[in-house]
């Protein structure tokens, strides 16, 4: 089965002559972009191939909510994903696993699918307590939709990104990406009680990867794709790992 490639642009590019020019240069079957609210509409006019996704959205769906963006105006555009609680929120902005639950419960309402970002500091890694950090987050983050139709359910993202490997050209090891593939699968399944094999929520990773090592994650058949940051600004860098997803 092909792989889940999401581009993250972040806050870049700066305008949107260069949105637009980066969303057609990286237009490839397989990949979801997600640009800056503000490219939204650029994008999607730019892409054919691609599908749209945003980098965060609110829960209300609407009122006075001052620099907010709902699911249903993200709808309007035709975003098809939304990224829900990447540590660069949950850090620079204080966003809670509590925001992320009712983000996730508007998100999934929306019939949008959310793409929740899970992941521990470099410091709670060294702590031995991953694990620990990673089961907190899921048994919050999704408290708010484990009631949900099982067939919904199964069409969440989670993407594994530990912090430690964000933006710093040093990724995880696909071992313990195997290894906190099994244990979320494992979460999962008793947070949503369903046998575990039963599950079809796609994991993924995200930490620094690149053309270079998206191979070494993507050839194994339990790692479901990839959330790319830095490399997504580059269109060749992009198209590769669509391509190695392609693949596998
Ligand atoms: P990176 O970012 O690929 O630049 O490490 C990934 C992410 O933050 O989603």
């Amino acid at each position: 089965m092909s792989k889940l490639i999401i581009a993250n642009w972040k806050m870049n590019p700066r305008s949107r002559r260069e949105a637009q020019e980066l969303a057609r240069a990286s237009d490839t079957e397989g990949l979801v972009i997600c640009p800056p609210f503000v490219f939204l509409d650029d994008v999607s006019m730019a892409l054919s191939r691609s599908k749209l996704g945003a980098q965060d959205a609110f829960w209300e769906e609407d009122g006075p909510y001052t620099g907010e963006v709902s699911v249903e105006e993200l709808k309007d555009l035709g975003v098809e994903y939304v990224i829900v609680g990447h540590s660069e929120r949950r850090n620079n902005l204080g966003e809670t696993d509590e925001m992320i639950a009712k983000k996730m419960l508007a998100v999934l309402r929306a019939g949008i699918t959310p793409i929740l970002c899970v992941g521990e500091t470099r410091m709670e890694r060294e702590d031995g307590k991953t694990k620990e950090v990673i089961g907190r987050e899921l048994e919050i983050d999704l408290s708010e939709i484990f009631n949900f139709q099982f067939s919904i359910l199964n069409s969440l993202v989670i993407a594994y990104e530990p912090i430690w490997a964000i933006g710093t050209g040093t990724p995880d090891t696909p071992e313990n990406m195997l290894d906190m593939v099994k244990f979320i699968k494992s979460r999962l399944s008793g947070i949503f009680k369903v046998i575990s094999h039963k599950l079809r929520v796609q994991i993924i990773y995200g930490g620094s990867v690149n053309g270079k090592n998206a191979e070494l994650f993507l050839k194994h058949p339990e790692i479901d794709g990839a959330l790319v940051g830095g490399a997504s600004l580059e269109p060749d860098e992009i198209k590769k790992i669509v391509e190695i997803g392609k693949k596998h």
